[in-house]
């Protein structure tokens, strides 16, 4: 399969080109910028992201071009462009505000295949400290602004590649062959604000790299179930499900593969939302798993009485998990494999270089050692948006694909202070009037804002009681928050701007419905600073 390679510096947006380039229908792998795999024959092209980085740091990533230029098409972004300039003898220096934000191509070189198709004046996104002012020799310009002179520029390089080596047939590979060019763009390609990004990138991948655009979810099940074939053999596997969206497509994609001998563990720990653990394992059901469902909510919620700190409560519900699925796959004696929904956002996070952890990781860990199970996890290569495309094409019903995210300890971290059964049902109440009134909402496109949100709850404050009136007479009970966010990875999130009927009618319902509940806000905080649960 033919791949890009991406290798990363440490750019926010890296996981940004690599989903654009997934959506060109061409896979991709983003790598360390300094693990390039010299041995893959797949690979067709590599970019260079952007860093935090000036190539003048000491700290500053670098990296030996010297066993690739020449053999493959190289696209440097930002730092990426910065750096190759600099390291071939170009100059960089500290760059002035202006080259931050929105700019427009004021020139860019006639027939460049990077710029096919481009309109004039297009506009990008500059986000960089510093700018190229000179490029090495013999390279030359191939864009710029009004106030960036190396907007772009291309580098020609001979070919490096011994002929048995080349998989380039003689003909193509004269000299000029775009097999053997570097670009390098200073503006971001990736993000929305470059409005003929995608087209460059495509331009890239595409014409360039000569990508056949055939990664789609169709060639994904096809590939991964034959794999999954090979992997597991006649062995049983074992998985987790949790109700989420990767979970169910890893199963029912396992199901595909192996059918019975995939068994699936489901812990209810008892801070589920309403009726979800009877409503999923229905679903389930439905599509044909092997699911054992195991109800341990007295567990938890005994483990949990009195406990209020929140890194307290994410410890108990941790430990408790582990043990109560080691419990039950210790039952299921011939398994071999432990099989997990593990995703590729997933995993570069882990791989995140500049060492700062965003987004601590919740999958079932710490299985018993005697079970020495081997590791299967088929989405590991997916951005989330394809795991749903994938779900689809195993023709899984829209509203297990379309489930805003919800977190393992569930409705716990959204219960400020200690864990009750009563604060539970009172938090399940009020949750399901408002994940079913945006359900309901259909918003002027026909879309539901529910599907329009990434992910959406309610927080009780158990802690704080306020007075309200009702009838005649007094309460003293607790505020509720509601919480919806948009995001694209729960890294960063915004509030969502709710239409204000849709808000009267569910704080009516909730106050007049739920027993407990005497008032109703909206949290209006972004993240960051503030994360999308409370706890
Ligand atoms: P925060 O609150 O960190 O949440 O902004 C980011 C995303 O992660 C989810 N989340 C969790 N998911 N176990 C999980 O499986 C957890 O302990 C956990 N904590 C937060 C949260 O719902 C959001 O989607």
């Amino acid at each position: 399969m033919q791949k890009i390679i991406i290798l990363d510096f440490g750019s926010q947006t890296t996981q940004l080109i690599g989903r654009r380039i997934r959506e060109l229908n061409t896979f991709c792998e983003i790598l360390p910028y300094n693990k390039f795999p010299h041995d893959d024959p797949s690979v067709i092209g590599v970019i260079l992201s952007g860093s935090p980085y000036s190539v003048y740091d000491p700290e500053a990533f670098k990296v030996d071009l010297s066993g690739i230029r020449g053999r493959m098409p190289i696209l440097g972004i930002c730092y990426g462009a910065q750096y190759m300039s600099y390291t071939n003898g170009g100059k960089v220096e500290p760059a002035g505000s202006r080259e931050y934000g929105r700019a427009n191509l004021a020139w860019i070189e006639q027939n460049n295949p990077l710029f096919r198709g481009f309109a004039p004046n297009s506009q990008v996104w500059m986000s960089h400290g510093d700018t190229i002012t000179a490029i090495p020799e013999g390279w030359r310009a191939i864009a710029s602004t009004a106030s960036v002179k190396f907007a772009a520029y291309q580098a020609d390089d001979a070919c490096s590649m011994s002929n048995t080596a080349c998989a380039v047939s003689p003909n193509q590979c004269s000299q000029g062959s775009m097999f053997n060019k570097v670009w390098g763009v200073q503006f971001h390609p990736e993000v929305f604000h470059s409005v003929q990004g995608t087209l460059l990138l495509k331009n890239f991948v595409v014409d360039i790299c000569g990508s056949r655009q055939d990664w789609s979810p169709a060639s994904f099940v096809e590939t991964t179930v034959n794999e999954i074939r090979q992997q597991v053999g006649d062995d049983r596997v074992i998985l987790g499900l949790s109700g989420g969206v990767d979970s169910s497509v890893c199963a029912v994609l396992l199901n595909r593969a192996i059918g019975d001998r995939l068994t699936c563990i489901f812990v209810d720990h008892g801070m589920l939302r309403k009726n979800e653990f009877r409503d999923v394992m229905h679903d389930y059901e439905c599509l044909g798993l092997n699911v054992i469902g195991v109800d341990a909510s007295e567990r938890f919620l005994g483990d949990l009485a009195g406990v209020t700190d929140p890194e307290q409560k994410r410890k108990i519900i941790g430990r408790d998990f582990v043990e109560v699925f080691n419990a039950e796959a210790r039952k299921i004696t011939d398994a071999r494999w432990l099989a997990q929904g593990t995703i590729y956002p997933d995993r570069i996070e882990s791989l995140n270089i500049t060492g700062k952890v965003i987004k601590s990781h919740h999958n079932v860990g710490g299985l018993p050692k005697e079970m020495s199970l081997g590791l299967c996890e088929p989405l590991k290569w997916l951005f989330k948006d394809e795991v749903r495309r994938v779900g689809r094409q195993l023709g899984m019903p829209e509203h297990l694909i379309t489930r805003h995210p919800f977190p393992g300890p569930g409705l716990a971290v959204r219960i400020l202070g200690d864990i009750t059964r009563e604060k539970v049902r009172i938090l399940q109440d009020a949750d399901d009037i408002f994940i079913r009134a945006l359900r309901e909402y259909v918003d002027t496109d026909g879309v539901t804002l529910y599907n329009k949100i990434w992910q959406a709850g309610v927080v009780l404050m158990s802690a704080v009681r306020s007075v309200g009136v009702m009838g005649d007479e007094r309460t003293y009970e607790h505020p509720v928050a509601l919480r919806a966010v948009t995001s694209t990875d729960a890294m960063t999130a915004d509030w969502v701007h709710l239409p204000y009927d849709l808000m009267a009618k569910v704080s009516n319902d909730i106050i007049n419905k739920v027993k407990g509940v005497n008032r109703v806000c909206y949290d209006i905080s972004s993240k960051p600073p503030a994360t999308i649960e409370w706890e």
